[in-house]
């Protein structure tokens, strides 16, 4: 088996996905093993490969296994990726999906919160990228799908600190795709809007961001209408389906938001004035 990538169409190709133990990751790890994937799921609290049984397996051959994984450590990230191709020989597509959200006002938020969120959304995207591709580029092929967020392109009051992280993966990609595209290396983003996951629970509100704040009541306001819109957004599922699509299509497009809604609301982005989609983001979020 090792080293099929490829060959065999979708089937066993060998996928790095990280943060797999919640939603969006699970479904995708789910949903991809039920598929024929050889699935290597991350978690912070996975102890590591067990004996060489998978966590999971599927009558399509597909299979997922949990290994260690904190995207803050280099040293995690570089044994993440050397653990799959130990066992695999190569790594055909790395899913870059863990992530979380630190709300507060951009004054309410210190820098010591601020860099805890690059670090894990963009930095331990980042690593992870910089640890696969010496090997994609030794393979001549590879796929690259970041998760961002609609808060990527459409940044979002209260969550200014995350949004940042998402807009700087963004760059970080529409970049990418120009320097590894030569390699036979293909990099896009997903851009997932309001979803159903543990997100909403794991979210770090900034210290400061008390009742003693003077944005306090502003933000209660806005955090808990965002809150009540990811716990009515779509299933991880739905997203899944989304992540499967970017690595089905022989030339993924650069970005890809999910559901018709937010496709909309990207559009119009590009279309309306400033001071419009402003307006719009202020009498939802601000
Ligand atoms: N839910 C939404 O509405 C929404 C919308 C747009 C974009 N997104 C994006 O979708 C991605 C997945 O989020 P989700 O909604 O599925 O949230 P989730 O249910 O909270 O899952 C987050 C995953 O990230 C992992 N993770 C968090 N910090 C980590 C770290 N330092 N090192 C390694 N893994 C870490 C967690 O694994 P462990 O805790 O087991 O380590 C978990 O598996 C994120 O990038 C998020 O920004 C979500």
């Amino acid at each position: 088996m090792k080293g099929m990538g490829f060959m065999s169409g979708n089937n066993n190709q060998v996928v790095l996905l990280t943060g797999a133990s919640s939603g969006i990751g699970k479904a995708t790890a789910e949903w991809l093993m039920e598929r024929g994937f050889r699935v290597y799921g991350t978690s912070r609290k996975a102890a590591g490969i067990m004996d060489g049984k998978p966590y999971k397996t599927s009558a399509s051959g597909g299979f997922i296994e949990m290994i260690p994984l904190d995207v803050n450590s280099e040293s995690s990230a570089e044994n993440a990726v050397r653990t799959v191709l130990e066992r695999e020989g190569s790594i055909d597509v790395l899913i870059s999906n863990a992530g979380m959200g630190i709300a507060g006002s951009i004054e309410d938020t210190s820098i010591r919160e601020a860099e805890k969120q690059f670090d894990v959304n963009f930095f331990g995207t980042l690593r992870m990228i910089r640890h696969v591709l010496p090997a994609m580029r030794k393979q001549g092929r590879g796929r690259i799908i970041v998760i961002s967020s609609v808060a990527g392109l459409i940044s979002i009051p209260y969550q200014s600190m995350y949004s940042a992280s998402k807009y700087a993966l963004e760059a970080l990609v529409e970049a990418l795709r120009h320097e590894v595209a030569p390699f036979g290396i293909k990099a896009c983003l997903v851009e997932p809007g309001d979803t159903r996951t543990g997100f909403t629970s794991s979210r770090v509100i900034a210290e400061a961001a008390g009742e003693a704040s003077p944005y306090y009541s502003r933000f209660r306001k806005s955090l808990d209408r965002m809150e009540q819109d990811e716990q009515n957004g779509v299933s991880p599922e739905k997203v899944a389906r989304v992540i499967h699509g970017m690595i089905k299509r022989r030339n993924p497009p650069i970005r890809r938001a999910v559901g018709l809604g937010y496709k909309a609301i990207l559009f119009l982005k590009r279309l309306l004035p400033s001071w419009l989609v402003e307006k719009l983001v202020g009498m939802l979020y601000a």
